[in-house]
């Protein structure tokens, strides 16, 4: 027990070799599935066009404040999310630190799978794999899909690729933060943006690419009048950013004491969003060529969301287009290693925060850490019921975790604890950008309301509609049963003693006038 208390209080922190790693770190955290995976057919479904502007609305008030909020706490109480909050505000704070851990940890799950298929997919792209039906080719050959519920049946086009998914992002983790997270987003971040500007320049040019890209900006002004369409602004902004669960919170805790926050912040969020639009760009020029193809309205394609619109759809054109195969490797490795390294942080999350309760070196942590969560995702996800199982849990961890912890953390930090000044004053001394009252209103009043308002409207249609028309019994299992599975590992992870000796005697600096008073009250 000793020797762990040393070992964790004592070795330095952790850190990003500068600023230009971190924020190619950041911003390889922050683009992931989320952004080519999912921005453009939520962006079609709402609106169009006119989506753009409750989505720069949830940027502006909720996704750069929170992002600001996550750095503010991580780099001055540097620690993982529990250890952090835990400094910030005692017990409460670290629960709410283990409810974070716990859902990256659940979207880690899944997350892998994703990014399993999106590998199999590039392989599958050579000789175009899936042939004349990709829906059936998906469903069938590839997931074969069964009745939701849960099975052991193991599907092994699945199992491979997710158990390679799962060394490889194990070993950069146990690499560490420089030699391991920052070199592998310095080597592939680049590689992303590369193969992606090839992609999108090549969609522009296809015939028809004026009318996808006319179905997806075509405003639909009537649609700003719906709260859904604002509720699935703030859903994306919230997991795109990566923001309210962990991520940036663990990030800025390796930056060095002296690192400007703000500034890179606001890099960081709008690299995320032009990246995310030139998704949406690439990925509807390319429908408006599939549907010209067949003489059709891009509105009349099926298939223009989500999981079906990258595996089964983008196939389907990948086959019709001349230099198909070429455009099938540039998008699925896109996704893939946009996925990739977005899952490198969200298992940080998890390493961190286990890391510094227990008293674990790095390595232990992860294979610990990383070895049970390798075994679940296999369990859950590369079996026949897996593509059911994924849907739910996804929809749950992010509408009612993500949103939830973004919730309670600014009620409990702004109103309950009344950090907001320390946290600003914090910012502004070490940034150039410096934050105003305004950002305190903007963390502590507008998030609250709007959040609040979508979550209390999302879990009262889960519970008077259900979800997909599936059973109420599956739904209680996989997507309630993961929030009270994320409930109950906070609070029991909270309560086990901590393995270090500098919970509340920790530096922080630059020192502030309420570092004294903290002093003072003996703290
Ligand atoms: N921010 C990551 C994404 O967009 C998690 O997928």
């Amino acid at each position: 027990m000793a020797a762990g208390k040393a070992r964790a209080a004592g070795a330095p922190r952790e850190q990003w070799t500068g600023q230009v790693g971190f924020i190619l770190s950041a911003i390889g955290s922050a683009v992931g599935l989320g952004n080519i995976w999912r921005f453009p057919g939520v962006a079609y479904e709402n609106g169009g066009g006119a989506f753009l502007i409750p989505y720069l609305v949830a940027l502006l008030t909720a996704g750069i404040p929170i992002l600001f909020l996550d750095y503010a706490i991580g780099h001055r109480f540097r620690g993982s999310a529990p250890l952090s909050l835990r400094r910030l505000g005692g017990r409460t704070l670290e629960g709410l630190g283990w409810f974070q851990v716990a859902i990256a940890f659940v979207i880690s799950l899944y997350y892998t799978a994703v990014i399993a298929w999106a590998l199999s997919y590039f392989v599958f792209s050579f000789d175009l794999r899936w042939g004349a039906d990709p829906a059936a080719f998906f469903q069938g050959d590839y997931l074969n899909v069964g009745e939701p519920g849960f099975s052991l049946e193991f599907v092994p086009g699945v199992l491979i690729p997710l158990v390679l998914v799962w060394i490889v992002t194990l070993f950069v983790l146990g690499s560490g933060v420089a030699k391991g997270l920052q070199r592998a987003n310095v080597i592939f971040l680049p590689l992303l943006l590369v193969a992606f500007l090839v992609l999108v320049l090549r969609a522009l040019f296809l015939p028809g690419a004026e009318l996808g890209l006319n179905a997806l900006f075509t405003p639909n002004w009537a649609a700003l009048a719906d709260p859904n369409v604002w509720i699935a602004a703030y859903s994306q902004i919230f997991f795109s950013l990566s923001i309210a669960f962990g991520i940036m919170i663990t990030y800025a805790s390796y930056r060095a004491r002296r690192a400007n926050l703000t500034g890179p912040g606001l890099v960081v969020a709008f690299a995320n969003s032009s990246f995310e639009i030139l998704a949406g760009i690439g990925v509807f020029a390319t429908l408006g060529f599939f549907a010209a193809q067949q003489g059709i309205l891009v509105d009349d394609l099926e298939g223009l969301t989500g999981v079906g619109l990258s595996f089964i759809t983008f196939p389907a054109i990948v086959s019709e287009m001349p230099g198909g195969p070429f455009f099938g490797i540039l998008f699925f490795g896109s996704l893939t290693l946009a996925g990739f390294t977005s899952l490198l942080s969200v298992l940080q999350v998890v390493s961190a925060g286990v890391q510094e309760k227990f008293g674990l070196t790095r390595l232990q942590a992860t294979i610990g850490m990383g070895g049970t969560a390798a075994v679940l995702s296999v369990l859950l996800f590369s079996t026949t019921t897996g593509l059911l199982a994924l849907d739910v849990v996804d929809n749950w961890a992010n509408n009612i975790g993500v949103v939830g912890s973004a919730v309670l953390t600014s009620i409990l930090v702004i109103w309950v604890l009344r950090k907001g000044p320390e946290l600003q004053a914090h910012l502004n001394a070490v940034s150039t950008f410096q934050v105003g009252k305004v950002w305190i209103a903007l963390v502590g009043v507008v998030a609250p309301i709007v959040l609040g308002y979508m979550l209390i409207s999302r879990i009262v249609s889960l519970v008077l509609e259900g979800y997909g028309g599936l059973p109420g019994g599956y739904l209680g299992v996989f997507g309630w049963g993961t929030i009270a599975l994320i409930v109950i590992a906070a609070v029991v992870l909270t309560l086990v003693p901590w393995r270090r000796s500098d919970l509340d005697r920790f530096d922080t600096w630059p020192p502030l006038a309420s570092d004294s008073q903290r002093k003072e009250a003996g703290r």
